[in-house]
């Protein structure tokens, strides 16, 4: 593993142990797109622990019998969504470098209903995972933290099947000031090593995806930004209170405003043509 996915992969451990519920730059807004019912039907405490931008499933078309992938499950909301979809005829695959995401992913696997979802250990730009035997990938947020996303898109093209698809949804940014691209914290919060719709579009194209596009976009406000920083700093530091007020909070929404214009998470879809 590399150094810069050891770090990330540090400040996950230390989110998942401390129960810190927002490691994303997506604030609150991270359920957005999933309905009630599906957020009503996982098993307790599921939705707490994830970190998600978006529902990677929302609008595909994932069927009974498929097998889908999910790149960088964490403890593995979208795969008990997708183990729904695919049925015990089809089977649900979670990879994620972090031993202590996979171990919650199972804990809340074992108190679910479904047993056609698989964890395995990995990174994304080397997948444990058979050339041509995936019928949907989809990722949650990941993507934007690889050091090599060249390379995490030619693993995609190599696992699908022909006619194999993808919804990824990703933080993505346009001219990201240098201080956050160099801060490590920023860059495990999902906005530090993000790149453009049209990089990330490129990427695809450029392993030999077609139909690449946007299909959806979110948003966030100042504060959102703002408040998923402020969940990671050290308790002592948000306690500090000017005129009533939270003093760091309402200095880092003054910070994020530049960036909140840009930065935010975009849904992609995409096929690997034959
Ligand atoms: C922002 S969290 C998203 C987790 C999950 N998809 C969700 O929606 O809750 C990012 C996850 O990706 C994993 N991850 C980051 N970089 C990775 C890489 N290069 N290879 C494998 N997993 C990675 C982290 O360990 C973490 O579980």
């Amino acid at each position: 593993m590399k150094s810069t996915s050891k770090k990330i992969s540090k400040e996950y451990s230390k989110a998942i142990k401390e129960n810190k519920n927002i490691v994303s730059a997506t604030g609150g807004a991270k359920f957005a797109d999933y309905s009630t019912h599906e957020l009503d039907s996982l098993p307790k405490g599921v939705a707490d622990s994830s970190f998600g931008c978006g529902n990677p499933l929302a609008s595909s078309s994932v069927k009974e019998g498929d097998i889908v992938l999910d790149l960088g499950c964490g403890t593995g909301l979208d795969l008990l969504l997708a183990a729904e979809k695919v049925g015990p005829k089809g089977k649900v695959i979670g990879v994620d470098m972090n031993e202590d995401m996979l171990k919650k992913a199972k804990e809340n696997i074992d108190v679910s209903e479904y047993r056609n979802i698989e964890l395995r250990k990995g990174m994304i730009e080397s997948l444990p995972i058979e050339s041509g035997s995936i019928d949907w990938v989809i990722s949650n947020c990941v993507i934007n933290l690889s050091s090599d996303k060249e390379q995490a898109f030619k693993e995609i093209a190599r696992v699908l099947k022909p006619n194999g698809q993808i919804h990824i949804s990703d933080i993505v940014s346009e001219n990201m000031p240098w201080w956050v691209k160099k801060s490590g914290v920023l860059t495990a919060a999902c906005a530090g090593a993000t790149i453009s719709e049209n990089h990330y579009l490129l990427g695809l194209k450029n392993v030999g995806m077609t139909d690449c596009s946007v299909i959806e976009r979110q948003h966030y406000e100042p504060s959102q930004l703002a408040s998923a920083v402020v969940d990671l700093l050290p308790t002592f530091l948000t306690k500090i209170t000017c005129c009533g007020k939270g003093l760091i909070e309402s200095l880092l929404i003054k910070v994020a405003s530049p960036i909140a214009k840009n930065l935010w998470s975009a849904k992609f879809s995409g096929k690997l043509s034959i």
